[in-house]
């Protein structure tokens, strides 16, 4: 069975309160819940997690060489400054999608920048929820068939 590992950074638990009018209504739950039933409609294990702490990010990308095929990603600001985030993506050499929430090419210009995406297969950003569940479809076409790949 594909497996894969969904990662949440810094402050994404505060979804559903957390600036709104940016990153909508859901609460962090919904989401999960959204991609638990297209993980189940494909026949794919997610394994979830929310961390406030880089390390703790880390430590789950390194641990997903062992059962995981793929990441899909939300570092939240870790996105912008995260060197060591890069390295662990880089380091496992499985393939990741970026998502997020709000556009962040159309806001603040420090958000232009993200350190992940490169090491990403793609990145996907500005579709609120539905960021995840695209980046999963995204994700699992790319495992499946390449055709993320130009
Ligand atoms: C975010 C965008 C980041 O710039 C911000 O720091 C977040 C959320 C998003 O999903 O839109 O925490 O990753």
């Amino acid at each position: 069975m594909t497996g894969i590992l969904v990662l949440h950074g810094p402050n994404l638990n505060l979804l559903g309160q957390r600036e709104p009018e940016i990153y909508g209504q859901q609460m962090l739950s919904q989401i999960d819940a959204q991609l638990a039933a297209l993980a189940a409609e494909r026949g794919v294990e997610l394994r979830i997690l929310q961390s406030n702490h880089e390390g703790v990010l880390i430590d789950r990308i390194h641990e997903a060489v062992s059962w995981a095929d793929g990441i899909l990603i939300n570092p939240g600001a870790y996105t912008h400054t995260s060197v060591a985030l890069r390295d662990a993506i880089a380091g496992v050499g499985l393939p990741a999608v970026e998502v997020h929430l709000s556009n962040v090419h159309a806001r603040e210009s420090f958000r232009h920048t993200s350190l992940i995406a490169p090491v990403c297969v793609g990145q996907i950003s500005g579709f609120g929820w539905r960021s995840y569940t695209l980046g999963l479809i995204a994700l699992l076409d790319h495992l499946s068939s390449g055709v993320a790949q130009i």
